[in-house]
């Protein structure tokens, strides 16, 4: 009597397991759900956007405007690509979108790590399917 139940009931269960397998699957487990805690970009990138910073920002800015409290009131529960986009689409303020996506990129992992948060093995990428699965998670 029960049977039908058993077979709807196991339909949907793989019926949602499909439903939440399959994301994860196209984009591989280990970019799914991440954050800025879990070591996104390298310590030798963090090096080449200080350096590229110094050059291309400290003309105008100090590092302090992208660190503590300010950051996390700003940033924490965005993506990384909606740090990307907002520094690439208005900065340097002369010249909005006059460096290379790689020296944006560059740029963030230095500002992730003037903020504390851990190294990787990978560099941070540059592309926005990549950048907009990491979160800005507040630092504990
Ligand atoms: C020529 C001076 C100048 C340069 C160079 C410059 N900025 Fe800016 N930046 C500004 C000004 C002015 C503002 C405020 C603009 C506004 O509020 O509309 C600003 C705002 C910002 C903001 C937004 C701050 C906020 O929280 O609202 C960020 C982030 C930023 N700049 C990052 C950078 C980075 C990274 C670089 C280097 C790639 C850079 N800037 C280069 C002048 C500059």
């Amino acid at each position: 009597m029960c049977r039908p139940f058993t077979l709807l009931r196991t339909a949907l269960l793989f019926g949602l397991l499909g439903v939440f397998s399959a994301p994860a699957a196209l984009a591989g487990q280990s970019s799914e759900n991440r954050s800025v805690l879990d070591g996104v970009f390298s310590p030798q990138q963090a090096a080449t956007g200080e350096e590229t910073f110094q050059q291309e920002c400290a003309l105008c800015h100090m590092t302090q405007e992208f660190t503590g409290r300010i950051f996390q009131l700003s940033w924490s529960n965005r993506s990384v690509h909606d740090l990307f986009r907002s520094i690439r689409n208005t900065m340097p303020f002369d010249r909005p979108g006059g460096l290379t996506d790689e020296q944006y990129s560059a740029i963030v992992a230095y500002l992730l790590k003037l903020n504390d948060y851990p190294t990787g093995s990978d560099a941070l990428g540059t592309t926005e399917e990549e950048l907009a699965s990491i979160r800005i998670e507040a630092r504990p």
